[in-house]
């Protein structure tokens, strides 16, 4: 019932070229007492270009499901198809930007920007062109030398952003990038980044436990239950103007945050129940 609600869903939407699928994925995480399922049949899909949001409450599975994708981790059955074709270990063509900022802390923002480019043997002019390029984007230029302990949280964020879009990665998997900084800077990001999903019309699945942030970024966003994660809805967010701090007051804004709380709070409360 749920999995044929979605399809005809995402039939209403624009049919994009299909970038991303994820077909009936299950992950169960083997103990020795006892397993647990992390992931039970989740469907989604993303089209090219498409900024879709996955949300959810805290240990739903989110992280596995992204890890899953990124080929990361395992899945115990299902599919992820990245352009048709099965996903089986890390790649290139996805490109992840997680909470921490893994930068290479004894090397300068630029440096940390080109490593890739430099693996792949990429001539240091060219890289530099490239870098310069994504640091412009990110709102970086004049920190290049900088090295990552002389930066705040959001702009060592900035530069996990531009290191990994100047690889051109087909999709951009981001988990709860924004998780760790403070609540202003978390906007100035989100807009930052509502802005080079206009730009340059990455596709991005970002995964998030903050509705807010949701419906702020999103061109549609999966609700997913507790554990064992499942898909229970999939909304379409349409917003009038550019996505930016204006838009959290919307009455259109205001109306999907309160559709996806309730979802949510009916959750919360089935499982207090059980307990
Ligand atoms: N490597 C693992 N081994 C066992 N259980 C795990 C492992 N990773 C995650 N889990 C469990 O799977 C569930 C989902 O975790 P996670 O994907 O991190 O959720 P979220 O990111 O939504 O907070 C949690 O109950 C967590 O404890
Ligand atoms: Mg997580």
């Amino acid at each position: 019932m749920e999995n044929k609600q979605q399809e005809s869903l995402l039939q209403q939407n624009k049919p994009g070229e299909l970038m991303l699928s994820v077909k009936n994925l299950t992950k169960v995480f083997e103990g020795k007492e006892q397993s647990v399922t992390a992931l039970e049949n989740v469907n989604l899909e993303v089209r090219r270009s498409e900024f879709v949001m996955i949300v959810g409450p805290s240990g739903c599975g989110k992280t596995t499901l992204i890890n899953i994708i990124g080929g990361l981790e395992k899945a115990t059955s299902g599919e992820v198809l990245l352009e048709g074709s099965p996903v089986s270990g890390p790649g290139a063509d996805r490109g992840m930007v997680f909470q921490g900022y893994s930068l290479f802390p004894w090397l300068t923002v630029r440096k940390n920007v080109e490593f890739g480019l430099k693996m792949k043997g990429m001539p240091a002019s060219e890289r530099s062109g490239k870098a310069q390029e994504y640091l412009e984007l990110v709102g970086l230029a004049g920190f290049e030398n900088m090295l990552p302990r002389q930066l705040s949280g959001g702009m060592k964020q900035r530069v996990a952003i531009a290191r990994t879009l100047c690889n051109e990665p087909e999709v951009l998997l981001m988990d709860e990038p924004f998780g760790a900084l403070d609540a202003q800077t978390r906007v100035v990001m989100q807009e930052l980044l509502a802005d080079i999903s206009r730009r340059t019309r990455t596709t991005i699945l970002f995964i998030t436990h903050d509705i807010d942030e949701a419906v702020l970024l999103g061109n549609r966003i999966y609700v997913m239950s507790r554990r064992p994660g499942t898909i229970r809805d999939v909304l379409r967010v349409s917003l009038p103007g550019e996505r930016n701090h204006n838009s959290l007051v919307l009455p259109e804004f205001l109306e999907i945050k309160k559709s996806i709380m309730d979802m949510l709070w009916a959750e919360s409360n089935d499982a207090a129940m059980d307990r």
